[in-house]
């Protein structure tokens, strides 16, 4: 069997910053609590029209222009987003169109934080399998669109972007590529982060749209504490029964959901603050867009280089929570 890995990464972020200072003059907060509370200093914010499918399809002609592979040779698009355009049809079908990848199939994967994590791993088996040769997986979302900026405790930690990755088939003599994974969801967490209309169980109305409920519903503790329980505990089972420790991973690349969550996990792995990438500072919680953006933040920094080992892991709504090692 072929080993998948990632051939390059592309990124899309809309060029709008939407500062703490910008915050403090919308809602009751400060950036010193933001600062202190999430590590969050900016997010970036798409212009009215601005899409899902428009972000995606810039980072996935950037990974293909990166990859050297054209568009028309694109076998599958995966796109993992909880933002889609519309409800129907798939946003991987209107990325195909834009991206010109015709011969392309594709469909959307809607698991919030663990969006792009997921993706990668399911993009990985048909890479794996022999069916195909390139595989695009998109990780983007459009939080400002399901954002109530009334609510201070959600909307100082959302930003807009994301990116994709150019997923092939590894050279036999290669080294590098997809090497374990562990996914796991816990659906009695479900109501603590959700978006509670517009879905089969409160339909659209005038009644849900006056309540507010078009817009992300989170109890912020709640989802706090699984996501510094789980995310230590998956990176430590992944990689103990690979027989590594902490210790041996060279770049940690986390979901950048607070940086609170982040270093209590660094913390539990054992792990210098340096192997470890961290952009919220300047693109807040992104869900299925932090990690492809925290993987080009890496790469540009000069913090990932061919051969590194990788750890990366996320926690997001469901709950759901993952974790996966690679060779870059
Ligand atoms: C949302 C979150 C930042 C809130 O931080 P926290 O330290 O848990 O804060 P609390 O909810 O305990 O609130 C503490 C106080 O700050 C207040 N507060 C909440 N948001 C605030 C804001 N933006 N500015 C100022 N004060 C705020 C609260 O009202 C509360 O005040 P009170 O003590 O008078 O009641 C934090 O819970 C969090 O990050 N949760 C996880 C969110 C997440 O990662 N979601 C995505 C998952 S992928």
């Amino acid at each position: 069997m072929a080993k998948a890995k990632v051939k390059s990464i592309g990124t899309a972020v809309p060029p709008k910053v939407l500062s703490n200072f910008d915050l403090e003059k919308m809602v009751d907060t400060t950036n010193d609590w933001i600062v202190e509370r999430t590590g969050i200093h900016q997010r970036h914010i798409a212009a009215p029209g601005v899409t899902t499918s428009d972000l995606s399809a810039e980072a996935a002609l950037k990974a293909l222009e990166a990859g050297g592979v054209s568009p028309a040779d694109v076998d599958l698009i995966i796109v993992a987003t909880i933002t889609p355009d519309m409800y129907l049809p798939a946003t991987a079908c209107l990325v195909q169109d834009k991206i010109g990848s015709k011969k392309a199939w594709g469909f959307d994967m809607s698991i919030a934080c663990s969006g792009f994590l997921y993706a990668m791993q399911v993009g990985g088996q048909f890479i794996q399998s022999g069916a195909h040769k390139n595989v695009v997986v998109i990780g983007v979302d459009v939080m400002s669109s399901i954002i109530d900026y009334t609510d201070r405790q959600t909307c100082i930690i959302f930003g807009d972007g994301g990116g994709a990755a150019l997923l092939t088939a590894t050279e036999s003599d290669d080294e590098v590529g997809f090497i374990d994974f562990i996914h796991e969801v816990d659906g009695s967490g479900g109501d603590y982060l959700c978006l509670p209309a517009g879905g089969s169980k409160l339909p659209a109305s005038h009644e849900t749209v006056d309540q507010r409920k078009h817009f992300v519903h989170q109890e912020g503790k709640v989802v706090f504490k699984y996501a510094t329980r789980k995310m230590p505990e998956l990176c430590v089972k992944l990689l103990e029964r690979n027989g590594l420790t902490g210790d041996d991973v060279d770049v940690f690349i986390p979901h950048q959901a607070n940086l609170r969550i982040i270093t209590s996990a660094v913390e539990r792995l054992k792990m210098p603050m340096d192997r470890v990438v961290v952009n919220i500072d300047q693109f807040g919680n992104t869900t299925a867009g932090t990690l492809p953006l925290a993987i080009e933040s890496a790469v540009q920094r000069g913090q990932l280089k061919k051969g590194d080992l990788v750890l990366m892991a996320t926690v997001g709504a469901g709950f759901s929570a993952g974790a996966m090692l690679l060779r870059w």
